[in-house]
């Protein structure tokens, strides 16, 4: 058995897309995980890989993915290499005010997203010995002011991979995460489009509590969007180690992609609470002090 098909979840854009091409590029056979298939075939990143129906809060679209992964390796005579969990969704906003529906539906497609997925391709990556690779962020390691729910369901996913580390070492399965800093992808703008409409899911005394302007904070949110874009790093940087969880002799457990996320891990490690927390706080600028 050829051991060369990876499964990408997210597929249809940013760091998703990004790895599919590159894969794909390389010869593996990759079957990109999508919620809208027909919109991905028309697009280029998506030509080489076989599109597959993937909502990853969408219990019968993973079983159905399953089946048509399994039927083509069979085919094929291949075995599932890896899969690497890319799906996401971001809200901003104060944890004490953004709706509950958001914070849920961010631990749907981050954590639960994740587990789903994850468990239900295992058998196939048993057979195969194949690799997980699940892309969290610094957000997985450290909190910032106004993404905390973002960060709830990152830190969600670090320890379910380490668990998966530990549990799965009898079979030689290895588990990776990949932590990058900012990277130059759709995402930011579906996060700054999600806080703009904050105020049509709260009360006008929850957002004055924490925007006594509303329209003073959404400006200083935009600019901040983007400043912090014009530092991304490009998806390439973030696909190579990627690349490397799934391919290396010896993958590391963890990969802080940029040196952003560098800096960001160090004065984590090295400074108190408190004084990491001026740093956390300087990062979203738009609460009042
Ligand atoms: N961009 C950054 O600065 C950055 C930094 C650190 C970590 N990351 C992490 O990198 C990973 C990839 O993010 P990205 O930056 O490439 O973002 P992106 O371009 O917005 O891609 C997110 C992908 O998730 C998909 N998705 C959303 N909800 C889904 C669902 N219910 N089921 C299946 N797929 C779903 C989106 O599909 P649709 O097109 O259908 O919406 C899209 O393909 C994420 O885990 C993110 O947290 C990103």
């Amino acid at each position: 058995m050829k051991k060369n098909a990876i499964l990408i979840t997210g597929a249809s854009s940013g760091i998703g897309a990004g790895t599919a091409k590159a894969l794909a590029e390389q010869g593996f056979r990759v079957f990109a995980g999508v919620r809208n298939p027909q919109k991905a075939i028309s697009s280029d990143a998506l030509i080489n890989p076989i599109p597959v129906k993937l909502d990853v809060t969408d219990t019968l679209d993973i079983t159905r993915a399953v089946e048509q992964v399994s039927t083509i390796l069979q085919e094929e005579k291949l075995g599932l290499a890896g899969i690497v969990n890319c799906a996401t969704t971001e809200y901003q906003g104060p944890v004490e005010i953004l709706p509950i529906k958001f914070m849920r539906h961010e631990m749907e497609v981050n954590y639960f997203g994740t587990v789903m997925v994850t468990k239900a391709f295992l058998p196939l990556l048993r057979e195969s010995v194949g690799r997980i690779v699940n892309i969290t962020s610094i957000n997985g390691f450290c909190v910032f002011n106004s993404i905390g729910s973002s960060c709830a369901a990152k830190y969600a996913v670090e320890a379910f991979s380490d668990a998966l580390r530990l549990e799965l070492k009898p079979w030689g399965i290895h588990v990776s995460i990949i932590e990058p800093g900012g990277v130059a992808t759709p995402l930011w703008k579906k996060s700054l489009r999600a806080f703009e409409e904050l105020p049509n899911h709260v009360t006008q005394d929850q957002i004055r509590l924490y925007y006594p302007s509303w329209k003073k904070s959404l400006q200083i949110a935009i600019k901040d969007e983007a400043e912090h874009y014009k530092k991304t790093m490009p998806v390439e940087i973030v696909v190579r180690d990627i690349i490397h969880a799934l391919t290396a002799p010896k993958p590391k457990t963890r990969y802080l992609v940029g040196r952003f996320a560098k800096t960001v891990a160090f004065f984590k490690w090295l400074l108190p609470d408190r004084y990491f927390d001026h740093f956390a706080m300087a990062e979203f600028k738009e609460q009042p002090d």
